[in-house]
């Protein structure tokens, strides 16, 4: 079985990516809908003033209400008439060609992830076989949390840096613009947006500051373990 076809496979077994009675995929990969039927901009896991002020209200409420909505409202503009006017988001990001369909759905699906990767007073607990997969794949976890931070500085223009699971490993990697690492093959485990428009109003240009309250105060392990326990064989 080819990996990008165990992962949309892993993604329909467990509703997307497992949180127990908060799973993700009934929210960031609706199932496939009927003609007329709209997929719908996916409830935050927080109230919009949770994360401040790390994350202010006011940037919550133009990075989810105006941009995600913005993603959502593209996919269902776009969609009737092509070959996935009845698709789910992920059918969208593995089989649709590169284009503006493409790019709506990817940012659809990328954000609600985003969003559930942090939650108020996250990190810096993380729970016991994540840890031992990231000092097995990086050496500890300073090491990963220095290479992460690096990696999302290093994002020319727009873009994402994540923690994968490929190859039976652990691995950080970016995407520019709307890419997402599900085209790839790759199991998603955590993202962190490096777009301007996430930190813009509370930190200015100052990415690096983003990445430390990300890394440091935000970051919801929990859900980064259950999507490598998602996403490992067997
Ligand atoms: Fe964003």
């Amino acid at each position: 079985m080819l990996r990008r076809d165990f992962i949309v496979r892993s993604l329909l077994i467990t509703g997307g990516l497992a949180l127990g009675s908060r799973a993700l995929g009934a929210d960031a990969d609706p199932a496939p809908v009927g003609a007329g039927n709209a997929i719908t901009l996916p409830p935050l896991p927080y109230a919009e003033d949770a994360l401040a002020p790390l994350i202010s209200a006011e940037t919550v409420r133009f990075h989810y209400g105006k941009h995600h909505q913005a993603y959502v409202d593209g996919v269902n503009r776009l969609r009737p008439g092509t070959a996935f006017a009845q698709a789910s988001l992920t059918e969208i990001i593995l089989k649709a060609e590169q284009g503006t369909l493409l790019d709506q759905a990817q940012q659809v699906w990328n954000h609600t992830f985003y969003w559930h990767s942090m939650r108020p007073a996250g990190g810096p607990a993380i729970p016991t076989a994540l840890e031992t997969q990231i000092s097995k794949d990086f050496g500890s976890v300073d090491a990963m949390r220095k290479a992460l931070h690096s990696a999302g500085m290093s994002v020319f223009g727009s873009g994402w840096v994540w923690l994968v699971y490929d190859q039976e490993r652990l691995q950080i990697i970016t995407t520019a613009n709307a890419d997402c690492p599900l085209r790839d093959g790759k199991a998603p485990i955590l993202v962190c947006d490096v777009w301007e428009h996430a930190y813009y109003i509370d930190h200015r240009n100052k990415r690096a500051t983003h990445l430390d309250a990300f890394l440091d105060q935000l970051v919801n392990w929990d859900f980064a373990a259950a999507n490598l326990a998602a996403a490992r064989p067997g």
